[in-house]
């Protein structure tokens, strides 16, 4: 991810401006996946023509005249494969209209390129269609000083879901324990390329617990947060800037690794097989600073089906950047983290009040083909500065809501950042939820409030609040006359004042609550208005939870503790 040069950016900005443009005139123009590369959207070849002459559309075919989606361009069969360019787009009775949900949405392939592929008949006709990833270049991992760790999962069985987080841990017995180490970049090994969505690895000491097989797990991995290296589809590896590394071995507390991949698997298929890894550097010629990583962004995102634009923003505060930094940082790389419905993002950094400069403008956001911004020489980033990020989504071809999450199909609105000296950053994550700061959790509390009082249903405080309202106010049916006060009450409560009220429905069902909790909620609105839109809904099926799997989850709703790509 060293090597995606300015001249690489513009050329893939043009390219992918011209076919963005032509997305929206065709049907399923958003989701064509690549024809040799799985789990990539097809970008077209945009209006340039490597045969000389006129532009042509992605299509192959004279732009002039086939600019749009007509029922001429519809009935054509452009790549000569015996599929009409209606059945390969989802429209095969050519009726669909520019800004409607197309007939069909899924098996889609692209009307320019001969299928099946790598058959006989469309060998030669593909010739021009490249299946090559990025190559990785980093000068740093060259050195005589350098020694590289290959990890990898053992072959394992690939869940019949959309999405699947899997879990194994490494032992890194091979360092000598008296050494102090850096780990300066990493390559990723692809097993599977049909699954491999992306990598994480965080590091712990010995007292953490080791998995002996790989196991599903949520985003965090409890026990093992400090974040290494991230690969994500895409990136053809991490290189650290040359003054930076981050620290590694046993005398910077990391002795086990915990490899953390997300599989994505849409059609369901029970016969994938993955042992994927990575490839990491690691020197004992230590640098001069110690990085690490650094997540800012939205966790509550609500984005209704069939819509061309939704804007999204998060705001890291002078007093959030004051409370997470004890001094200047620099930021090394950068790069816009959102799924499928992602458009274009951009972080901003500002200063007293003023932009200073762009950090990730994305004005074409590519989900499986991240952009990553390198800083040279790093940005530095002071306590009292804000930052900025704003998210575009496009969800026209959605007939459902999309949601904050986890999976590939929900939504997510991050920066991620390399920087260093690590040690200048308390907490590596300024989040917010809506326009509520979470800069200031610490342990369990947020803004004052314990979460461990919704979580744990002994708790005497919890009892309280719930016995007040559910004593005073129907869980279901009308406003009763004794309401409004235990309310108004009850809202004292850090957890219930102001936004955090909203905050803590959203993210109880995550921590997997029980039927007293949504009728607790259900109580505390049974005296709004009548039209008061609800804000939330219950999106993960209501059960009872043990304090272990809600202490576990609680680690991963507040998101980005340690998660860096969800
Ligand atoms: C790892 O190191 C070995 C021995 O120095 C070398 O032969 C090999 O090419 C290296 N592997 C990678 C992926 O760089
Ligand atoms: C839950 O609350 C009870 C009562 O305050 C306390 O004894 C217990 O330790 C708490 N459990 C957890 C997991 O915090």
């Amino acid at each position: 991810m060293c090597n995606l040069g300015v001249l690489t950016l513009l050329m893939l900005m043009a390219t992918a401006t011209a076919f963005r443009f032509y997305q929206d005139e065709i049907p399923n123009g958003d989701h064509v996946p690549h024809p040799c590369k799985p789990n990539y959207l097809w970008w077209g070849v945009g209006h340039a023509n490597p045969l000389g002459g006129g532009p042509k559309n992605p299509f192959g075919q004279d732009f002039a005249r086939y600019h749009s989606w007509t029922e001429e361009l519809c009935r054509l069969d452009s790549d000569g494969d015996g599929m009409t360019n209606g059945q390969e787009l989802g429209d095969p009775n050519c009726v669909w209209t520019k800004g409607n949900l197309p007939q069909e949405s899924t098996s889609i392939t692209h009307p320019g390129v001969c299928d099946p592929w790598g058959s006989d008949q469309c060998r030669i006709a593909n010739q021009a269609v490249t299946c090559e990833t990025g190559e990785f270049k980093c000068d740093g991992i060259n050195g005589q000083d350098v020694m590289n760790i290959t990890l990898r999962f053992p072959p394992t069985a690939v869940p019949a879901e959309e999405t699947s987080y899997m879990c194994f841990t490494f032992e890194l017995d091979m360092l000598e324990e008296d050494s102090e180490y850096h780990l300066i970049g990493s390559k990723p090994f692809i097993d599977n390329a049909n699954v491999m969505h992306h990598i994480v690895i965080t590091g712990c000491d010995a007292t953490s617990s080791p998995l002996s097989k790989p196991e599903l797990c949520n985003m965090a991995a409890a026990g093992c947060q400090k974040t290494l290296q991230v690969w994500t589809l895409g990136m053809p590896g991490e290189c650290v800037y040359r003054e930076a590394g981050f620290k590694f071995g046993k005398l910077a507390g990391i002795t086990r690794i915990n490899m953390q991949f997300h599989w994505t698997n849409p059609q369901k298929r029970t016969d994938y097989i993955d042992s994927s890894g990575l490839t990491l550097f690691v020197t004992k010629q230590l640098r001069r600073y110690n990085a690490a990583y650094f997540t800012t962004g939205q966790t509550h995102l609500v984005i209704p089906p069939g819509m061309p634009r939704v804007v999204k923003k998060s705001t890291c505060t002078p007093e959030c950047t004051r409370l997470i930094m004890s001094e200047s940082v620099h930021l090394m790389t950068g790069w816009n983290h959102m799924h499928y419905l992602g458009y274009q993002q951009n972080v901003e950094l500002n200063r007293n009040g003023e932009k200073l400069r762009d950090l990730t403008p994305d004005d074409v956001y590519s989900y499986d083909n991240p952009i990553v911004y390198e800083y040279n020489p790093p940005v530095e980033v002071r306590p009292g500065d804000s930052l900025e990020t704003t998210c575009v989504f496009r969800s026209t071809s959605r007939s459902t809501t999309a949601r904050y999450g986890e999976g590939s199909f929900d939504e997510m609105c991050f920066g991620v950042f390399t920087f260093y000296p690590a040690e200048a950053m308390v907490q590596p994550s300024c989040l917010t939820w809506d326009d509520l700061d979470l800069c200031t959790f610490s342990g369990t509390s947020i803004n004052d409030c314990d979460l461990m009082v919704f979580i744990n249903q002994s708790h005497p405080e919890r009892q309280r609040l719930f016995s007040k309202v559910l004593d005073n106010c129907n869980a279901y049916g009308g406003c009763r006359s004794e309401c409004p006060a235990a309310l108004a009450e009850v809202r004292q409560h850090p957890c219930l004042r102001g936004r955090m009220e909203a905050y803590i429905e959203d993210i109880m069902p995550v921590v997997g609550t029980g039927l007293d909790v949504v009728k607790f909620f259900s109580a505390l609105e049974s005296c709004d208005c009548v039209d008061k839109p609800h804000t939330s809904t219950w999106k993960y099926p209501v059960s009872g939870a043990g304090g272990h799997t809600a202490v576990v989850s609680i680690s991963i709703l507040l998101a980005a503790f340690t998660m860096m790509l969800p």
